[in-house]
């Protein structure tokens, strides 16, 4: 198994949509194998039309207005004494989030495809937010499924989701998160696939989805190169890109640019949700225990029981919480071209207490757990290394949990 240079690594699948012959594929219902095929035909007609590019790219800068601030944590930096560090503020994007990509895709195939109307699904209410954004934009409908646990402490961007004319469908079923809200959203797909488009939230599901977001996500690396050669002069010989892994739509965006270069010289570092240090569940199935399995719509790397059923996980962030991970994240992990690793719920608060005391910057729980991952690093580095952390959501929907945990909050 090898990643192969030169070729986006969304299209490094076989023909049957599985990266290094074993993760991904379409684990569909019959039922869905047409719309599947149709949207594939979509998409892989858009991608490559100038008019497409033009207004997507038209889009991401007077819309999302990127491209998003690239900057040094110089107290960050000091407080740690090793390794310079840098954040790419993802959270300056329209929304909040690197979510507003593949959302703006997303609604410009929609209105392609003749449809009305958009479902998708949402954890930490940010991709039903940019959803229930670019809908109001674009004049189409949308109904978001969210998991009951999530709606209770993802308030601030549920109200967004609401004000902007969205129905918030309530699943609560399984653990009332993401898994299950997914899981519905593709149910509701199958039967109304004929009026509505369906946009999956992250990198995962059947393998059109993961090529679309991640051909949407890309731009935040595209940005950064033009920003590492404006600051350095060059891509720095010692550079690790450190990012929060959920699906990893946000860190396939962060990495892809920089892909081809040997892992000498840029180092992939995703961190996944290690959940409470009081607790044995998790939702790191890349880098904690985990089996391959289908979950979907896809094989990946997923957190099971003994008996391989999708086992429970538990994590303060609401983005990261959920049992599996990216077919292209299981690729990278296998092929040894990025490193996996977890912070604990108790590190990405102090992550975030931390970096709020020193920084004019409030990152989510997500990111806070990238964050948790440099504060390890960076003192045993010296400052010829450059650790880049994509801050690529914004605090604020976690207000009320950090309030909780660490008795303020600070922004
Ligand atoms: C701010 C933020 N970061 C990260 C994630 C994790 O998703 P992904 O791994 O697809 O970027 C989410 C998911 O909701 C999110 O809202």
């Amino acid at each position: 198994m090898k990643v192969k240079k030169k070729v986006p690594l969304i299209d490094q699948h076989d023909k049957n949509g599985f990266y290094g012959g074993k993760f991904g594929g379409n684990y569909v219902a019959e039922t869905l194998k047409k719309p599947i095929e149709d949207l594939t035909k979509l998409f892989e007609k858009c991608r490559y039309e100038k008019s497409f590019i033009k207004q997507r790219d038209n889009l991401y800068k007077n819309y999302v207005g990127t491209p998003t601030r690239f900057i040094k944590l110089q107290n960050l930096t000091d407080h740690l004494g090793g390794a310079q560090i840098y954040a790419k503020m993802v959270s300056d994007a329209n929304g909040g989030a690197h979510k507003i990509y593949n959302a703006i895709t997303h609604a410009m195939l929609c209105k392609r495809a003749n449809k009305k109307y958009l479902c998708t699904d949402t954890g930490a209410g940010y991709n039903g937010k940019m959803f229930s954004m670019v809908a109001k934009k674009f004049g189409l409908g949308l109904k978001v499924f969210m998991g009951t646990r999530d709606i209770k402490r993802q308030k601030p961007n549920c109200d967004a989701m609401r004000s902007n004319g969205a129905e918030i469908i309530p699943v609560d079923s399984g653990s009332k998160t993401l898994v299950d809200a997914v899981s519905e959203c593709i149910r509701y797909w199958v039967a109304n696939c004929d009026k509505t488009h369906m946009g999956i939230g992250s990198l995962v599901g059947p393998n059109v989805f993961v090529k679309i977001c991640g051909w949407s996500t890309a731009q935040i690396s595209r940005e950064l190169k033009f920003q590492l050669n404006d600051e350095f002069g060059q891509i720095p010989k010692k550079l690790k890109l450190i990012n929060c892994v959920g699906g990893g739509s946000s860190a396939y965006g962060f990495w892809s640019e920089f892909i081809d270069y040997e892992k000498s010289n840029v180092e992939l570092i995703g961190v996944e949700a290690g959940g409470s240090a009081k607790s044995k569940l998790h939702a790191a199935p890349l880098s904690k225990n985990s089996k391959i399995g289908i979950l979907h719509g896809a094989a990946a790397y997923c957190v099971q029981n003994s008996e391989g059923q999708i086992d429970e996980t538990e994590s303060c962030s609401s983005g990261l919480d959920y049992p599996s991970c990216s077919p292209i994240h299981c690729f990278l992990k296998d092929t040894k071209r990025a490193r996996y690793t977890y912070a604990t719920d108790e590190e990405a608060f102090n992550a975030y207490k931390l970096v709020t005391e020193l920084e004019d910057i409030s990152p989510s729980l997500e990111p806070a757990h990238a964050f948790a991952e440099v504060i390890k690093m960076a003192p045993k580095l010296n400052d010829d290394h450059v650790c880049i952390i994509n801050s690529c959501g914004d605090s604020l929907k976690d207000k009320d949990i950090i309030k909780k945990h660490l008795g303020s909050y600070n922004r």
